[in-house]
This record gives structure tokens, C-alpha cells and sequence, in this order.
């Protein structure tokens, strides 16, 4: 062989070998992005029901436990996790409007953290907020009746500056409110058969299985997995028949964009604060984090092992369709009756600004102060809210808004009436770069409240702001 042979032929081989490395890549990238190359692999995980602890059937007592644990997310690997009650995430709590509530929170973890329930109208002490912190090893009992319609809440932890960092390992469930109106309709309702709840969380691991919670200046770094009710990769059995699904965006910072695969479209039946008017057709679902939604997917005409959730175009969630008689009933027409929430003539006009660079931000130019009340707001008269996110430096995204002790109804976005899906009762709403929401209030209950950002880190970071109801 000539001597620039020698040369030569190990270099052709190297360029064959980085050809086939980057036809590799290619092929991978193509797989992530049409979703083909992504396998399902694990059950869906079922959050437990939690049981009721005293036999009255007026009364509801329920026992939480905050925890820490580990969890298998990755087959064979440990991660370090908090839940209530388990070692991830917790379990559902059904109230029943009018009936009297008494929860037991015990804080079995080594620091604080408080427990809110979001969307929930109760007293600003049975609230949860950062006032009510709940040191380690100490208990919370709070108590309310749950006066207002069906709905899918949520709950997690509402410490100052340690939120992000615990729902993030694990610190959030769901609360079902049933009333009258959502037991005489004939929506699905069996737990893990025809109801099915979707806690969706993008989450970062590294490579021994562990959770990877990551901010930067710019903000906090998008996981690259989607798990739901804390399992990787899911897949869920089915019958061919009509299914609830309640979906929460559990995320600390993520919006998701929701839609099936076929093209197929479902119906919206409710959002943040319970039941729309009318089920709404639709084929995309966006989710800010904070907010839920109820959707009803028919199953009764798919096709078997067809059907998938995706977000955006990556898919998040298999169906694997199992035979059984579809005999679900129609989903009626009309669901809940939404009045407007009456405004007086010249009804107070309150205008929070939103402002936020990377992972700090301000509430009219202000970052939270316990020890001050921003806002003095009267019991039962309606006003109107005027949000504006004015953007800010490195600021790509927008803003949930939302607010403590009400279910509020959005007037209009930009001048112009809000899109159907949030014409119901909503306690969350997401204020895009330059946009102006205006929200109509109202406050029943009394006490200290927050409104914030439910980017969890803007909202850690100081994006909040206290009023008070009297
Ligand atoms: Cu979901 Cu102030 O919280
Ligand atoms: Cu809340
Ligand atoms: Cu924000």
C-alpha cells in the first residue's frame, strides 16, 4: 500500500462512521418529532381515592400526611421524592357541596411548607397560604364548608420561596367537588374506569433515575419528559365507550397545548372553577400551569390501540382500547347554568401590572411582602381586575394569573370577548406578553388572600401580592 493510502482509508472510514452517527441522529429526531419512536411502557398510574374517616355522611374528615419517599420512576432507578400519603403526588379528596370538611394536615417532612387549596372558597385562615405555614413535625387542622359547584381543584403547598422546589418533587393532588347538578347529568363518573384524572408535569431526571430540578437565570429549564399522575411514558386501558378525563397542568412553569391523534376532536365540559354551560367541541386543549380541564373523548367508534394524547407533537399518553358494549349515555346539552357575576355601576377598578425578567418578577412594580397588605377589598361587591403583562426583560412567555378566594369570569382579552372555553368560571388565567385581561371578581369569604403568578418560580420569587376581604 502506498503511504497515502495509509492515510487516506482511515479517514474515509472516519467519515462513514460519522455519516452513519448523524443519519442516526436524523432518524431519531424524526422519530421524536412524528412520535412514532415513542413506546409506551408503563400503566398509568391511579392516584388512590382518599377514604373518609367518620361515618357521618355530613361530615367529611380527611387525613394528609406530608412526606418524603422514593420513587420508581425509571425501572430499577430510585428518585427522591415528596407526596402526601404516598411517595409521589397524593391522593384525590372529594367534597360535597354543603357538607362540613375537617382536614388534618401532619408535616412529616424536616422543613415547612403550608397546604392551599387551589380554587376552593373558604376563609382566608383555611386558606393555606404562606400564613399558614406548617413547621416540620407540627399539623394544620382546617375546617370549612364547601359552598360552591362541582369542580376539579387541586392542592399543594404554598411555603414562601420553597413552593417550586416541592411540588417539583412531588407536593400536588387533585379535589373533586360533586354537587347536585354533576350527579343528575350521567357524566362519566367511575374512578380510574370511565373518570379518569391526568396530573401532567414535565420533569427532568438524571441519569441514575433521580429528579433533575434545574432554574437558570433565564428561568427554569423544560423537562424533557412528560409524565402523567407520576409515571413515564403511559399507557391506559379503556373500554369503547365515553371517558371523563380531568387534567390538571401541574407544571411549574410549562404550557401545554393538548390534542389527539387522528385528528380527533372531544368535548370540553368544564374548566378551573367546574361545569361550562354548554360542552364545547374542540380538537386542542391549552393548558397554562394551574389550570384543569374536563374533556369527554368517545371511544365508543376508535379503532383499537389507535388513539393517543399528544402535546404539541410529541405524544404523552396511550389508549389501549379494550372491548367492552359502549352504552354510555349522551352527554347532555346543557350542563351548568352560568349567571354573570353582576357589576354595579362604577364598580371598583383595580389594575395589576405584570413585569418579570428571567425567574424574578413584580406585581405593580413590587415583589411579595408578607407583612404587607397591597389591596383592601369589600366582602360582596363585585369589581373589575385589569391585568397587563407588560413583558420585561428576557421575557419570552406569559403569565397565569391567579387569584385566591374566588372563581372569577374573564370580561375580555385585548377588548374582544374571551374564546368559549373561558366563558365559564375560571380562577387562573394566562396574560400573554402585552395583552390586557380584564377580570370580573368577587369576593364571599374573608381573610388574607394572594394573587400571583403561577409560574411557581415567579411566584417564589416574589411575583405575588397579598389582599385582604372584610
Ligand atoms: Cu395554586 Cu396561590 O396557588
Ligand atoms: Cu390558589
Ligand atoms: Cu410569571
Amino acid at each position: 500500500m502506498r503511504k497515502s493510502a495509509k492515510v487516506i482509508v482511515p479517514i474515509i472510514g472516519f467519515l462513514l462512521l460519522l455519516m452513519v452517527l448523524g443519519i442516526g441522529l436524523l432518524y431519531n429526531t424524526i422519530l421524536d418529532i412524528t412520535g412514532f419512536g415513542w413506546k409506551s411502557q408503563n400503566m398509568l398510574k391511579m392516584p388512590d381515592l382518599l377514604e373518609d374517616l367518620n361515618s357521618d355522611p355530613n361530615i367529611t374528615e380527611y387525613q394528609l400526611n406530608v412526606q418524603e419517599g422514593q420513587t420508581e420512576f425509571i425501572d430499577g432507578k430510585l428518585a427522591d421524592t415528596m407526596g402526601y400519603n404516598s411517595s409521589y403526588l397524593g391522593p384525590v379528596l372529594r367534597f360535597t357541596k354543603g357538607q362540613q370538611t375537617n382536614i388534618t394536615v401532619n408535616n412529616n417532612l424536616d422543613t415547612s411548607t403550608t397546604i392551599h387549596w387551589h380554587g376552593l372558597l373558604v376563609d382566608g385562615e383555611q386558606d393555606g397560604g404562606p400564613m399558614q405555614g406548617i413547621q416540620a413535625n407540627q399539623s394544620w387542622s382546617p375546617n370549612f364548608i364547601v359552598d360552591q359547584p362541582a369542580a376539579t381543584l387541586w392542592y399543594h403547598p404554598h411555603f414562601i420561596g420553597t413552593s417550586a422546589n416541592q411540588v417539583y418533587y412531588g407536593l400536588a393532588g387533585l379535589i373533586y367537588i360533586e354537587d347536585q347538578l354533576s350527579k343528575s347529568l350521567n357524566l362519566p363518573d367511575i374512578y380510574g374506569k370511565n373518570d379518569i384524572p391526568l396530573v401532567i408535569q414535565d420533569r427532568n431526571f438524571n441519569n441514575d433515575g433521580s429528579l433533575d430540578y434545574r432554574t437558570s437565570m433565564m428561568g427554569v429549564v423544560p423537562g424533557e419528559e412528560i409524565i402523567i399522575n407520576g409515571t413515564i411514558k403511559p399507557y391506559l386501558n379503556i373500554g369503547n365507550e365515553k371517558i371523563r378525563l380531568r387534567i390538571l397542568n401541574a407544571s411549574n412553569s410549562e404550557n401545554f397545548n393538548l390534542s389527539l391523534s387522528n385528528n380527533m376532536g372531544f368535548l370540553m365540559i368544564g374548566s378551573d372553577g367546574g361545569l361550562l354551560n354548554k360542552p364545547l367541541s374542540k380538537k386542542f386543549l391549552n393548558l397554562a400551569p394551574g389550570e384543569r380541564a374536563e374533556i369527554i373523548v368517545d371511544f365508543g367508534n376508535v379503532e383499537k390501540n389507535s388513539l393517543a394524547l399528544y402535546n404539541y407533537n410529541e405524544k404523552i399518553l396511550e389508549f389501549k382500547i379494550e372491548d367492552r358494549l359502549d352504552n354510555s349515555p349522551d352527554i347532555s346539552a346543557n350542563l351548568a347554568e352560568i349567571s354573570e357575576i353582576p357589576i354595579e355601576n362604577n364598580p371598583i377598578r383595580r389594575v395589576f401590572e405584570l413585569e418579570s425578567m428571567g425567574i424574578e418578577g413584580t406585581i405593580n412594580g413590587k415583589i411579595y411582602d408578607m407583612d404587607r397588605i397591597d389591596e383592601e377589598v369589600r366582602k360582596n361587591e363585585s369589581e373589575v381586575w385589569v391585568v397587563r403583562n407588560l413583558g420585561g426583560m428576557m421575557q419570552t412567555g406569559g403569565h397565569p394569573f391567579h387569584v385566591h378566594g374566588t372563581q372569577f369570569q374573564i370580561i375580555s382579552r385585548d377588548g374582544k370577548i374571551p374564546p368559549p372555553e373561558e366563558r365559564g368560571f375560571k380562577d387562573t388565567a394566562f396574560v400573554e406578553v402585552g395583552e390586557e385581561v380584564l377580570l370580573r371578581v368577587i369576593f364571599k369569604y374573608s381573610g388574607i388572600f394572594m394573587y400571583h403568578c403561577h409560574i411557581l418560580e415567579h411566584e417564589d420569587n416574589g411575583m405575588m401580592g397579598q389582599f385582604r376581604v372584610q
